[in-house]
């Protein structure tokens, strides 16, 4: 028997040694999508060329709202550069590609006159992809509604959007769907009818609110949920389209992207415990639960009573069968603590039991915090639980680092922590996945710098970073990009 004894060592070691190795591609399922993205007016620039017209975002920016007073007009000009980030993407390994299209681009008052030479440089970046083998998966909407359909009937706040929208996505469809197989309607809806009608840190700006930055217009007791509810239909309505007119010929899938932070409650107590309870179904069932059960949460219908619109019986049915996937960000986690009082000016309920104000600027530290990988698995399971476990993409997860340009003395390539924040979500995520979660994509925020919406470009999430400073806008590997490419076994390429 102790001749046994060092085979039995071995064998321990082994086994120790095998569970605490890192997790590789291969211990995802072989069809597992790997990917990166980004969003058009946050990389595009190009803002007035070749007959594209104003989004809401271009005139935002353009009001000077954004922390650096800066614009994407030129960006990372990813207009003038997708034959070099489709390489780049190609020596990354990925298998796919999320980017969104710019409505106004393609058809610049939002209704109407198709721009050629819009369509011509989607088919150019779409063809590109498929040319070197990668997926391209499209968003039709991230963030920036065409400015004309603003000014005529004040864009998602009006139901006349969800016909608009309806023909810019049969467009899209019947343009680009022989070669897109997966869409998303909205980006982060959960997001925009916040930040855009209660605290105006994102366009249209309106709100009437005292934590908004500078409102002038807009009711922040309404017009979130108003906004919310009209995007739910014409997400409804598009994918009715697709699913009736295009699937079966396209054989592609359609979904919508919401974010999804998880939150912990800050002590034991009841009241904490209630208040992540409450905080998720304004956060995520918001959503979740019309797409899935064909209604608003019980808790939101309690609490915001007459100010929540009302789905009809056929709606409810339309939003039930709209989705193949869900497509969920998630950066972090957050702590709540119950707050028993109801603010006076309104009833911001969706958040009032965070500590954090997102008033105060503090989205940064919101999406930075500490890594808590952890947290994915935590919402997984509960979208699983709660939600009849959807097919899911983690559309974005990603690590932000602050301001300077790449060529800025002093300028660190070697990302550790995003490596790092990256690693140990992707490690997550196959915990979760091993734990049941459909989960069957996942894509890094951002694949190169963007213009970070209200920060401007003193935030930046890229594998790539790209020096704004210069008129080429050059790309450089950070060593996340590098960690990547090996992660997905291309290894041997130079980044
Ligand atoms: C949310 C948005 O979808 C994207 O536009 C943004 O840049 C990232 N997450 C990071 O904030």
């Amino acid at each position: 028997e102790r001749r046994l004894l060092p085979f039995l060592l071995v064998f321990v070691l082994t086994a120790i040694a095998g569970v605490a190795a890192s997790i590789t591609r291969d211990d995802f399922p072989p069809d597992f999508i790997f990917g990166a993205g980004t969003s058009a007016y946050q990389v595009e620039g190009a803002a007035a060329e070749d007959g594209r017209k104003p989004s809401i975002w271009d005139t935002y920016a353009h009001s000077g709202r954004t922390r650096d007073k800066k614009t994407a007009d030129i960006t990372a000009d990813q207009y003038h550069h997708y034959k070099e980030d489709v390489k780049l993407m190609k020596k990354l390994c990925l298998d796919a590609y999320r980017f969104s299209i710019s409505w106004s681009r393609l058809i610049p008052d939002g209704r109407g006159r198709i721009n050629p030479k819009g369509l011509q440089y989607y088919n150019n970046l779409i063809n590109e992809l498929i040319i070197n083998g990668i997926q391209p998966h499209v968003t039709l909407h991230h963030f920036d509604h065409p400015q004309a359909l603003e000014d005529e009937y004040g864009g998602l706040v009006s139901p006349k959007m969800i016909e608009d929208f309806t023909a810019y996505a049969d467009l899209c469809f019947k343009e680009f769907g022989d070669r897109v197989k997966y869409w998303s309607t909205f980006n982060e809806p959960n997001v925009e009818a916040i930040l855009g009608y209660d605290v105006a840190l994102f366009p249209p700006g309106r709100c009437s609110s005292p934590f908004g930055s500078n409102c002038s217009a807009g009711d922040s007791r309404t017009e979130p949920y108003i906004s919310a509810h009209n995007i739910l239909l014409a997400h409804a309505s598009a994918a009715t389209l697709y699913k009736e007119k295009y699937q079966k010929e396209q054989r592609g899938q359609i979904g919508i992207t919401i974010i999804g932070f998880w939150f912990e409650p800050s002590t034991n107590a009841t009241d904490d415990v209630a208040a992540v309870k409450r905080t998720m179904e304004f956060h995520i069932g918001w959503f979740l639960q019309p797409l899935v059960y064909g209604d608003y949460p019980a808790t939101m219908k309690d609490i915001v009573k007459s100010r929540l619109p009302i789905f009809s019986k056929e709606e409810s049915s339309r939003l039930k069968a709209s989705f193949d996937f869900i497509g969920l960000n998630h950066y972090n986690v957050l702590y709540l603590q119950s707050n028993p009082t109801k603010f006076d000016y309104n009833e911001r309920d969706y958040f009032r039991d965070l500590s954090i104000k997102l008033g105060d600027h503090h989205m940064e530290g919101l999406l930075k915090v500490k890594a808590s990988p952890w947290g994915l698995q935590r919402i997984l399971e509960y979208i699983k639980a709660n939600y009849r476990n959807p097919p899911i993409i983690i559309h974005e997860n990603g690590y932000s680092t602050h301001g300077a340009n790449s060529t800025a003395p002093g300028y660190d390539f070697n990302d550790h922590e995003r490596v790092n924040y990256i690693k140990e979500y992707i490690e997550s995520l196959h915990t979760s996945i091993r734990n049941g979660s459909n989960t069957f994509g996942y894509f890094i925020w951002s694949f190169i710098d963007c213009f970070e919406l209200v920060f401007g470009y003193t935030s930046k999430f890229g594998l790539y970073g790209v020096d704004f400073s210069k008129k080429e806008r050059p790309r450089y590997p950070h060593l996340s990009a590098q960690w990547y490419s090996n992660f997905l076994r291309c290894g041997g390429r130079e980044t």
